[in-house]
């Protein structure tokens, strides 16, 4: 088939037997790029559709940036999996379209279940999801009951199902402070390298998943430290998903938005990007007099080099979008009893940065959540 990528990634073995990685296989469908008056004819169409179905598009920073552009230009929202969470849950729409990967789907059908949620292709998934098979998970929670279960947001709505807390890079460190206040001891899963971080930055105590992001995991820390000597005033934006050594190099560490806001806020000419070149567009965008250079993510003396672009996110296409509102096909479905327990740890993360934001007490940090 046209587009087929082949895709390697991680997965744990049981952990019973060592926690050794063993490579498993997926793919991913990339579609052809749309002529300029094919995109054209695609972007008037979705339009049309958004306004006769009631819907609203939401994309994430990673997706194409027609897409991005484009649910911007219809009211809708192009923003980090916490915001997309967020605007799904409040917006009136009868139907959600949701540009991003599998699990950004479901947690917006989680939150909205009597909406209509669409995605371009549901095969769009994720290596972090992939990686962490619910019933693998129910196993390694089983073996460690006295853990408050913590998980990403990048997890099956059955891995949510099995946890007191869901939370983003956009939260994480907030989160398992407040929870490390009350003394609790944290499971986390599935990536290891933003598992290593918030046990780094918050001294809690946190047994992890082995699970890795395929796009993250390439960024290389001495070919950026080289990459600094050749941009002295550049300075360095690192997404929690990369390795230890890259985050060491970080002059800021953070989600999507969180990258947007330090690219923003600090007077650096130059900046070094160690997350999904899907950013780079509203890095750009948003700041016209700066310049933004990728991460690398090639080791000295490689003779391949990723490129820094999830292959899922890459599945999302105008076409797609065009399909799905007029056939209603790629309709995300969540299992009713599962959505209702996935809601339980996605809401709590909700209420709580919410009233962190107001300036209040977080909320939902009561003794006795833990393996809830
Ligand atoms: P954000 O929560 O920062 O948007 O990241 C989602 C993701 O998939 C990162 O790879
Ligand atoms: Fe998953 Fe990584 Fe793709 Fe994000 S960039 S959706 S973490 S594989």
């Amino acid at each position: 088939m046209d587009g087929l990528v082949s895709i390697d990634f991680e997965q744990p073995a049981p952990r019973a037997a060592g926690g050794a990685c063993s490579t498993r296989h997926a793919w991913a469908r990339v579609p052809p790029e749309p002529s300029r008056a094919e995109r054209a004819r695609l972007k008037e169409r979705i339009r049309e559709l958004l306004v006769q179905q009631q819907a609203a598009l939401m994309a994430h920073y990673y997706v194409h940036p027609d897409l991005q552009d484009l649910a911007e230009e219809t009211g809708g929202l192009v923003a980090d999996s916490l915001e997309m969470a967020r605007f799904g849950r409040d917006h009136p729409a009868r139907t959600l379209v949701v540009a991003g990967v599998r699990f950004m789907g479901e947690t917006a059908k989680i939150l909205s279940p009597g909406k209509r949620v669409l995605m371009p292709d549901l095969d769009a998934t994720c290596s972090l999801d992939l990686g962490c098979p619910a019933e693998e998970f129910a196993a390694f929670c089983d073996q460690h009951p006295d853990r408050t279960v913590l998980v990403y947001a990048n997890t099956s709505a059955a891995v949510k199902a099995r946890a007191d807390w869901m939370v983003t890079s956009g939260c994480a460190l907030d989160v398992v402070r407040a929870l490390t206040a009350q003394g609790r001891k944290i499971l986390w899963a599935p990536d290891r390298h933003l598992g290593d971080y918030i046990r780094r930055e918050t001294g809690a105590d946190l047994l992890s998943w082995d699970g890795a992001c395929i796009v993250h995991d390439e960024f290389k820390a001495l070919e950026l430290e080289l990459l600094k000597e050749e941009h002295p005033g550049a300075r360095v934006l690192v997404h929690p998903e990369s390795p230890p050594d890259v985050i060491a190099l970080a002059d800021a560490v953070g989600s999507t938005a969180a990258i947007l806001s330090a690219a923003a806020r600090m007077d650096a000419r130059e900046f070094i990007v160690a997350t999904d070149t899907g950013l780079l567009h509203k890095l750009r965008t948003l700041n016209p007099d700066k310049t933004f250079i990728a991460a690398p993510t090639a080791g000295n003396g490689a003779t391949c080099k990723s490129c820094a672009h999830c292959p899922w996110m890459a599945m999302n296409d105008l076409a797609g979008i065009v399909r799905a509102l007029e056939t209603g096909a790629n309709e995300v479905h969540v299992d009713a009893a599962v959505g209702e327990r996935a809601r339980v740890p996605i809401a709590r993360m909700l209420d709580f940065t919410a009233a962190l934001k107001a300036g209040g007490t977080a909320p939902g940090i009561t003794a006795g959540i833990g393996a809830a």
